[in-house]
């Protein structure tokens, strides 16, 4: 049988899957990598380290496996970052990740001098800290020499597909976090380009993410001992690529990610603009469209304080026995340790912990940690249903997914029944599922969808404790406001 392979090329590290044509899971593994933060609110990354890791992950997938059977490869990416090669194809800087805020300044004259709504005229979203163009502004008024350099700019998957076929090329879905992409005529602005300073020129040739862009470079292939006639297949931005995985194609479904991002996806048919702009607008991975609230820190969130706090590895331990106190924890978390997306906009934001007592335990700040991030994703839900969105459930993927607390938590949170698929690897499973779609396997992402996405476990949202978290939620969205003219003054340095 033809088998896949689908990348996820995360923040934390990259998941590496080998799905088989009717979907089984035939191997997988994970490589890290290291993220840096060179000043308060930045977050870079060495693009060398995700091509190191792509070589790597994909070798120990095939290990014992028939390496004839691979028809194709595909990806899901950290969205929004800003890759710049030069004209000899050298990485002219680390790159600049979605969750980084140094771009304030960027932002702001993007929304208030540009304007918010030439900017939605031209791309369907307003400036967010994360996206690509503030920061190609920033490369532009901070660092001239790299700026003037700049012969190719690419998204982080993308800079895998190039390495890998030595096609310059990037997608729908991830370009739409450009702010360069006309999202609803699915081609760049070229007003967006003139504001940016750059041309077209320097931007990748854009496909549906379920297009083949080329095939595996001849080099590459017998490094990897497979043929060259593998097709890589465009991919997509890791929240479409999960949503794919998710089966959350077409109209109208939902998915929700708790990865190092958190994020809630609404899928459609048709082209939509949030009114405010607290959503993003963009292009979905099977040919149609979507909404997006997303929040910089979820699973994240967990893993800073289960780590670095904690110091413990043990995550279900330290999670264990708290389930009867879901919806009457009086300690209150905010998730905003890389300052906030959706719906705020904030780029000083940053993570509180409120509502300790003398006799506040642990267990009710470990919860509180994972409330806040249900109840910032509440915020999103509550976002979207304010576009009209009926979202009656939701699908549930990525890392905090294999949380039974956090599944029950969010469940309760949102309101809404919470499906888990078979695998809670969103990103790297859609992968696979558009690398078999640009192959031929399946004729579109909907039949493939159809065909191997299985969920594995429906979580209730309990009337009781959902009412619970309901008042719970009331106080919560209190709390950002009371603290947002505060934020700006917590940074030591200025
Ligand atoms: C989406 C976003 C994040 C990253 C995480 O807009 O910035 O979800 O894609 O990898």
């Amino acid at each position: 049988m033809n088998t896949y392979i689908g990348v996820d090329l995360g923040t934390s590290g990259a998941k590496f899957l080998l799905v088989a044509a009717d979907g089984r899971i035939l191997a997988e593994n994970t490589q890290t990598y290291p993220v840096s933060y060179p000043q308060s609110g930045w977050s870079e990354q060495d693009p060398a380290d995700w091509y190191a890791a792509a070589l790597r992950g994909i070798a120990a997938l095939l290990e014992g496996q028939d390496k004839a059977a691979v028809r194709g490869i595909s990806f899901g990416g950290q969205m929004h970052g800003l890759v710049a090669l030069d004209g000899e194809d050298n990485v002219i800087r680390p790159a600049i990740l979605w969750n980084d805020g140094r771009t304030a300044a960027e932002t702001a004259y993007l929304n208030e001098q540009v304007g918010r709504k030439q900017l939605s005229s031209y791309t369907g979203n307003i400036a967010f800290a994360g996206f690509t163009a503030p920061k190609i502004l920033w490369l532009r008024d901070n660092e001239p020499q790299n700026f003037s350099r700049i012969a190719k700019i690419m998204l982080p998957k993308d800079y895998l597909a190039y390495r890998l076929s030595g096609s310059f090329c990037t997608d729908f879905s991830d370009a739409s976090g450009m702010l360069l992409l006309d999202v609803k005529n699915r081609c760049w602005s070229a007003e967006m380009c003139a504001i940016c300073g750059i041309s077209e020129r320097q931007l990748p040739k854009l496909y549906e993410s379920y297009e083949a862009v080329g095939t595996l470079r001849r080099d590459v292939a017998a490094e990897l001992g497979l043929s060259p006639a593998v097709k890589v297949v465009a991919g997509a931005g890791d929240n479409a690529a999960a949503a794919v995985g998710t089966g959350v194609v077409g109209e109208g479904g939902c998915n929700v990610s708790l990865g190092t991002s958190g994020t809630l996806f609404v899928s459609s048919k048709k082209y939509c603009e949030d009114k405010v702009n607290a959503l993003h607008s963009f292009c979905h991975a099977d040919g149609g469209w979507h909404l997006m609230g997303c929040i910089l820190s979820a699973a994240s969130c967990n893993a800073w304080w289960s780590d670095k706090i904690l110091r413990t590895a043990d995550y279900a331990a330290e999670q264990a026995g708290l389930e009867g106190q879901m919806g009457k924890n009086e300690v209150f978390f905010l998730p905003y340790l890389m300052g906030e997306r959706s719906p705020h906009n904030d780029v000083n934001a940053r993570g509180a912990f409120i509502g300790m007592r003398p006799d506040t335990a642990r267990g009710q700040m470990t919860l509180a940690v994972l409330e806040g991030v249900a109840f910032a994703l509440r915020d999103c839900l509550e976002a979207a249903r304010a576009n009209g969105a009926r979202i009656g459930r939701t699908k549930l993927c990525g890392g905090g997914a294999k949380s039974p607390l956090w599944r029950k938590i969010a469940a309760n949170v949102l309101g809404i029944p919470v499906d888990i698929p078979q695998t809670e690897q969103g990103p790297s499973y859609g992968a696979a599922m558009l690398a078999m779609v640009g192959c031929g396997e399946y004729p579109s992402v909907q039949a493939a969808a159809g065909a191997v996405v299985r969920v594995r476990e429906s979580v209730l949202p309990d009337p009781a404790v959902a009412a619970l978290y309901n008042g719970r939620y009331e106080v919560f969205r209190k709390l950002y406001p009371a603290l947002k003219g505060v934020f700006p003054d917590l940074r030591a340095e200025k």
